[in-house]
């Protein structure tokens, strides 16, 4: 595997590869099996794999782990070349953010409610950084996780918006066996958080049962969810059910709806989300390919 840590030569190795599909998977390295699954499927759909892995300073807000954020590079690196991954692309935060740099990438409507509400500059600082990453791949599909929903809808409407000529391609969360959704920031967890973390997936199975039982008051299920996470959350930031593509509040549950809590066990902050149709079924993996947005 290849480390490339300057965009001019991210951008050479392209343009010499060009007859090749890229896949681009971006990370912020502390790698996990939902990583390495969007890499997998890279792997199957593209002709050349890069990933990419930085700590992005712009989306971290002030009272953030942007210190603490995990960075197990030897780690990474081997799981990479594990996977035969073409490119490890790994710049410094001086490369992609050099003096003077004085551009922002911000995708308006679609930030504003879920996470945006709590974290104010994360998603203007991930579309600037993505956008980044973008130009220094020049990827034809580039991989993101459903844990982060919102992130992949918003990456979408920025490459809808901007013309990046890039398909993004959002893949169905990987879960731990007790059904936690993988993160990156899981390592946080102490002994006793972890036992209390899939609640978080099991609140999703109650709202989906709610549903299936026939009801439809999006404000009932999220008081009945906020009652059965209570005991083991020490915050919750929101419990929401959204329109899976505008992200808009659903006040009645009809159609697909997604249904996303984010939530704090100790201090670490969680989310998840799952896509629900009217008959409380989950929704596949599959749809999330023909989300539009
Ligand atoms: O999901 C992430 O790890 C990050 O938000 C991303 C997309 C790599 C941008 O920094």
């Amino acid at each position: 595997m290849k480390i490339i840590t300057h965009i001019s030569e991210m951008q050479q190795w392209t343009k010499e590869n060009g007859g090749h599909s890229i896949g681009l998977v971006p990370t912020m390295g502390a790698l996990h099996e939902g990583h390495l699954s969007l890499v997998r499927a890279a792997r199957k759909e593209s002709g050349r794999v890069v990933a990419s892995i930085f700590v992005n300073p712009t989306q971290f807000g002030p009272k953030e782990d942007l210190k603490n954020y995990p960075r197990p590079i030897a780690r990474d690196r081997k799981l990479l070349d594990e996977e035969k991954v073409d490119v490890l692309f790994y710049p410094s935060a001086r490369e992609m953010y050099p003096d003077g740099f004085q551009t922002e990438v911000r995708v308006k409507g679609l930030t504003e409610g879920l996470c945006g509400k709590f974290r104010p500059v994360h998603f203007a600082g991930m579309t600037t950084v993505v956008a980044k990453l973008f130009n220094a791949v020049l990827p034809a599909k580039a991989y993101f996780g459903a844990k982060d929903y919102q992130q992949a809808m918003v990456v979408k409407r920025m490459v809808r918006d901007l013309n990046f000529p890039v398909e993004i391609r959002m893949l169905e969360t990987v879960r731990e066996r007790d059904g936690l959704a993988m993160s990156s920031r899981n390592a946080y967890l102490n002994r006793m958080e972890r036992i209390k973390a899939p609640m978080v997936n099991l609140a999703l199975d109650y709202a989906e049962a709610l549903i299936r039982q026939g009801l439809r008051d999006t404000d009932q299920i999220q008081t009945e969810i906020r009652g059965f996470l209570k005991p083991f959350v020490s915050k919750i930031d929101y419990i929401e059910v959204v329109h899976p593509e505008n992200l808009m509040p659903i006040r009645r549950f009809q159609g697909t709806g997604l249904l996303a809590i984010a939530c704090y066990i100790g201090a670490t902050r969680l989310i998840d989300n799952r896509l629900v149709n009217q008959h409380g079924t989950k929704v596949p993996g599959t749809y999330y390919a023909k989300t539009t947005s």
